[in-house]
């Protein structure tokens, strides 16, 4: 899809639709969509006035060879209240509209930004919305597909001059990235093993001149890594540990260097404690917080931040076979931790207990993971926000900002030390689940902990963003590659005061 700035006034272009936006509220129709109505004669105020057009959220207004235009279509979709609007509404309204006039096999548009709207970072969630909205999860369908991909689209209300064309190339960057990590994502579990998982991102790494190391069953057991280990035992699919580095040109030595951990789990059985039939199909979506650290990494090869970052990418699956630990047994994690798996689909904790203490090995001296870890954090946030688990007080706070900025729903939960005693072992260190009641996704989180110690470090648990069940209006259902747009702005910005 190309995207580009366009000079004209929205009269005058001649796409198969043209798009804008309009508020809730008493005088709906004013500033730049009032010169659509005057090109028209009046018929915006006439769908407002006969209460067709409201202006409340993602209301589709559609009008065929609406007269005094040379588009043959127009398009308004509804934005809300006016304080509440900003660029994370606008990435939508961009994806809904798409979403639509796709829906009728439009392959030209126009989108027309709105007085006070055309800044940079709009151009850059537009194009992100634009992009992400195009993606469809259908590649094994070999019927009659989508109608096909947008040709074009021609952004107005922007200065071509203004340098919007940058920040669109970055909305492009972040959202292929975003859509790389989706697109891993979707695969089940028989096109998407641990050896595959690491193929696609030294490929990636590869094309991007990027460093990138994997780690063999046999380097693994070097390593002694027995909280991982003690997952894959149970599979004949072995596993891997997968880590990408991003060294800037001008790396200062001693500077801060981010690991961004992600569990991927590429299909969650449980293992021998095992997961009821329903829904089981949706475990193979248990490796997104892995594919979205691999998406970050594509991303920041192409826009260069100042920081080192390192991805480290633990994957398995979780299998009850033959050899399956059991509950009860007693695992030896790589920093000597002993740990009591008393349920084996606690199994996202274990492998992220090494993937941590990997990522300090390499010299991280922050770090942040991501990982659909409890059914407990779904509990809690339902599908909407994503929980945000942190030791540094700061660094949390950076990590929420890059959130905001991103357009990211995130949530900050407690990480009181009574947490604590719930995961402390019988007979062993620790165990992977608390006796207590309640707290599901805090014990989760309180379990990595004890692998991190000082060093400053954010958990994301995306179990109930990760996927849609389904469709929105700004994207097909499946995989949303959360976390990646945050991460991405969290690299950009580490140095700065956000
Ligand atoms: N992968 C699951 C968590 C999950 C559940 C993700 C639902 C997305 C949707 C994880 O490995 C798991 O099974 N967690 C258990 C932990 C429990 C045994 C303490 C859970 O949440 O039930
Ligand atoms: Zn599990
Ligand atoms: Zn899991």
């Amino acid at each position: 899809m190309k995207i580009s700035l366009d000079n004209r006034k929205a009269g005058a272009v001649e796409a198969q639709a043209l798009v804008s936006y309009v508020f809730e509220g008493d005088d709906i129709v004013s500033g730049r969509v009032d010169e659509i109505d005057q090109a028209t004669g009046g018929l915006l105020r006439r769908l407002a006035k006969s209460g067709e057009m409201t202006g409340k959220s993602l209301e589709m207004t559609l009008v065929h060879t609406p007269a005094g235009m040379a588009a043959e279509r127009l398009l308004l979709v509804g934005a809300g209240k006016r304080e509440k609007f900003g660029s994370a509404e606008l990435r939508k309204i961009a994806g809904a509209a798409l979403r639509t006039l796709k829906s009728k096999g439009v392959k030209q548009v126009a989108f027309l930004v709105r007085e006070n709207d055309a800044s940079m970072e709009s151009a850059e969630a537009v194009a992100e919305g634009l992009l992400l909205a195009d993606f469809e999860g259908d590649k094994y369908k070999t019927g009659k597909k989508d109608k096909g991909p947008v040709e074009w689209v021609a952004l107005l209300g922007w200065d071509a001059n203004g340098g919007a064309e940058k920040a669109i190339e970055r909305g492009r960057i972040i959202a292929e990235s975003q859509n790389f990590t989706r697109e891993l994502a979707n695969e089940p579990s028989n096109t998407m093993t641990p050896t595959i998982l690491a193929d696609r991102a030294a490929e990636m790494a590869r094309e991007e001149g990027l460093a990138c190391e994997i780690l063999d069953e046999n380097r693994i057991k070097e390593l002694r890594m027995g909280a991982l280990l003690s997952v894959a035992q149970g599979s004949v699919e072995p596993p891997r540990v997968i880590a990408i580095t991003y060294t800037p040109a001008n790396a200062a030595p001693g500077g801060p260097v981010l690991g961004l951990v992600g569990k991927a789990v590429t299909f969650d059985t449980g293992g021998i404690s095992i997961k009821p039939a329903a829904d089981m199909d949706k475990m193979k979506f248990d490796m997104c917080g892995g594919a979205a650290m691999i998406g970050v990494m594509r991303a920041l090869a192409r826009l260069k931040p100042a920081i080192k970052v390192i991805a480290v990418v633990p994957s398995t699956e979780n299998m009850p076979g033959g050899r399956a630990q059991k509950p009860g047994d007693v695992q030896i994690a790589m920093s000597g931790k002993s740990i009591e798996v008393l349920n084996t689909d606690a199994e996202g904790r274990l492998i992220l207990a090494d993937g941590v203490t990997y990522a300090r090995k390499l010299g991280c001296t922050h770090l942040v993971d991501a990982a659909t870890l409890t059914g407990a954090i779904v509990v809690a946030l339902a599908g909407v926000n994503t929980g945000v688990f942190g030791t540094n007080q700061a660094f949390t706070d950076k990590l929420l900002a890059s959130a905001k900025n991103a357009g990211e729903k995130m949530w900050p939960m407690p990480m009181d030390d009574e947490y604590r005693e719930m995961v402390k072992g019988t007979i062993a260190d620790i165990q992977n689940i608390s006796n207590s009641k309640g707290g599901g996704a805090i014990t989760g989180a309180m379990f990595i902990r004890e692998f991190v110690d000082e060093v400053p470090w954010v958990h994301m648990d995306i179990a109930g963003t990760a996927w849609y069940d389904d469709a929105k209006a700004w994207m097909p259902k499946g995989a949303t590659g959360v976390a990646v747009r945050t991460l991405i702005d969290l690299a950009m910005n580490f140095g700065t005061g956000n």
